[in-house]
């Protein structure tokens, strides 16, 4: 049993049959991690009104068979009925010891892998990554890595936004730059000024305006020049999209773009489908959804509108298309949107429009997984200097170059600096955002976000650096230190039963699609490590058996922090 909190699941589901029989069994333990004890059990409070007992009689009868478990070191009843848990130091050193030869860390796979869509990042075409995106896309980034790490099918699905009325205008403007021009200046990445000149034209030149709407007219009737230049601005999009998400180590490809376009095919089938199943109706000229419950200001039902009244589709019909497409054709178990809160009464919609439509049924799961803002100093809106939006590119940039400051000077190899000063930037750009909670907003701070100290990703980079030099130090690859591991320092015990909980911790991240969850331990892990260092000396320990637990110890956390690091994308310098 590799997993601390499985175990003692188990112990209190035998100790239920035992006193009450098999149908308390499957009963949830209700476990914790606690402070009084290493774990406490709430389980008497909820079976005391089934039981007719009162909660304190029922704990007292459960402790009576725990104790005699090699597991279990003590257990007492406290307060109104918690049941206090202390583990045996015997039987932690043993699961300690067999966590250094398990391959996985004591992260099981699931009993029943699902497939699971990730829409997140959701980047558009002739647009670049803004620093708003950066949530969606690591947060995005790091629950797939876990999912797909539990054993599930996971289906990454970055909803390009590459159809649509602005293609009109980019295309005439695209054209009268000419098509070359074009291609090779927007390879460099930068959409911003072609976006913005092209808008400019569209508000200012009603002919332009004029040519730009008829444009998207030509466009949406596959008309080859059209169509050309559209692909022209796709390519190098998908070129831009590469090497900033290389750069961001997530792991999207090409393979993974759900484009919009891909939709754009199905929407007249699906009009027709909800049409006639009569969820769909025509009011105003434009076809529309009114799913129950969503009402407006005024207190009127509000619409999903699936096609205006001049014929054209937007956004909601393509995000409806591409739900009943992932429920029916990819056989999606559970769905998730990493998209930001601003979106949420539409993706509510959506998802209220599948249930009706029957594509969602309660065997399957659809949720938003929310995502909050990064914010500017006092929560106001982030500007950069200039009071334009930040791009994500410039937020990186940033933070490796403060970066370069935090990191030691010693080493004067230009290249490894800058390697590793880019990987502590990267990471603290991205662990910053990962260690908060998704839905929180949060003030864009750099040198909270770089600090070597606290929950920050250069801490955390920093105490693998550590473990890595004291196996230096040993003349020994981490991997060889087997143990067996040994509790005898309060210190040593803390540690090891941090260790032994990063099952549970990924499994929580997962179910909850959360990996400020994941953060939070590798933290806590982190910390356990710092204090066992300073109290139990490793190589100078006072014997070859306590020398080599304690090496064992430190190898263990090495191998779970970069484990951990790995599951929420975050790069590892070997130095720092
Ligand atoms: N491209 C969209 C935007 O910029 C985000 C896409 C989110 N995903 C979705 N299925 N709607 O707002």
């Amino acid at each position: 049993m590799a997993d601390l909190q499985a175990a003692l699941e188990a112990l209190l589901s035998d100790a239920l049959t035992a006193e009450f029989g098999a149908d308390y069994a499957a009963t949830d333990p209700l476990i914790r991690p606690s402070a009084f004890a290493d774990y406490q059990s709430a389980i008497a409070m909820t079976l005391a009104k089934r039981l007719g007992m009162q909660p304190r009689e029922v704990a007292e009868r459960i402790v009576g068979h725990l104790e005699a478990a090699p597991i279990c070191e003590h257990a007492e009843v406290s307060g109104p009925g918690f049941i206090n848990i202390t583990l045996s130091d015997n039987w932690l050193a043993g699961q300690a010891t067999a966590l250094v030869t398990d391959p996985r860390l004591g992260v099981e796979l699931v009993d029943a892998p699902q497939t699971v869509v990730v829409d997140y990042s959701g980047p558009n075409v002739a647009k670049e990554l803004h620093a708003g995106h950066l949530r969606v896309t690591g947060v995005g980034d790091a629950i797939v890595r876990v999912l797909e790490h539990l054993g599930h099918t996971v289906i990454r699905a970055a909803h390009l936004g590459d159809w649509g009325t602005q293609f009109g205008m980019l295309i005439e403007h695209a054209l009268e730059v000419g098509e070359q021009t074009t291609y090779d200046q927007l390879a460099t990445g930068e959409f911003t000024d072609f976006y913005q000149a092209a808008n400019e034209k569209f508000r200012s030149d009603p002919a332009f305006a004029d040519r730009s709407r008829r444009r998207v007219v030509l466009l949406q009737a596959g008309e080859e020049q059209s169509l050309r230049v559209w692909h022209l601005l796709v390519t190098d999009s998908m070129e831009y999209l590469r090497k900033l998400y290389a750069r961001l180590h997530i792991t999207l490809t090409d393979d993974d773009m759900d484009p919009e376009s891909f939709y754009n095919p199905m929407l007249p089938g699906l009009c027709d489908e909800l049409e006639a199943s009569g969820l769909a109706v025509v009011s105003d000229g434009a076809l529309c959804v009114f799913p129950p419950g969503f009402t407006g200001r005024d207190g009127s039902p509000l619409p999903l509108i699936l096609r205006k009244s001049d014929g054209g589709y937007g956004y909601a019909a393509t995000d409806v298309a591409a739900i009943r497409y992932r429920l029916l054709d990819l056989k999606a178990d559970r769905v998730i949107y990493v998209v930001g809160s601003e979106q949420q009464q539409h993706l509510a919609m959506v998802l209220a429009v599948a249930r009706q439509a029957g594509w969602l049924t309660d065997a399957q799961s659809a949720e938003h997984a929310v995502v909050g803002l990064m914010t500017g100093p006092g929560g106001q809106r982030l500007r950069t200097r200039s009071g334009g939006q930040y791009k994500l590119a410039e937020l990186i940039d940033e933070a490796v170059e403060r970066a370069e400051k935090v990191i030691n000077d010693r080493y004067d190899g230009a290249e490894l600096r800058a390697q590793i000063a880019e990987d502590v930037g990267v990471g603290a750009l991205k662990y910053g955002d990962l260690s908060v909670a998704r839905t929180s907003s949060y003030v864009l701070d750099f040198d909270r976000l770089l600090a070597l100290t606290g929950n920050t990703g250069p801490y955390l980079q920093y105490a693998t650096a550590r473990i890595r030099s004291i196996f230096q130090r040993a003349g020994l690859a981490p991997d060889l230190a087997a143990g067996p591991i040994e509790l005898a320092e309060p210190a040593e015990r803390a540690l090891a039963l941090r260790l032994l909980g990063f099952g549970t911790a990924v499994a929580e991240t997962a179910q909850a699609a959360e990996p400020h969850k994941l953060a939070a331990f590798l933290f806590d892990t982190a910390s356990d490590f710092t204090t066992f260092y300073e109290q139990c000396p490793v190589l100078r320990a006072g014997s070859d058996r306590l020398r080599n637990s304690r090496l064992a110890l430190a190898s263990l956390t090495l191998k779970v922090l970069l484990s951990g690091l790995d599951l929420l994308g975050i790069p590892v310098p070997q130095r720092m």
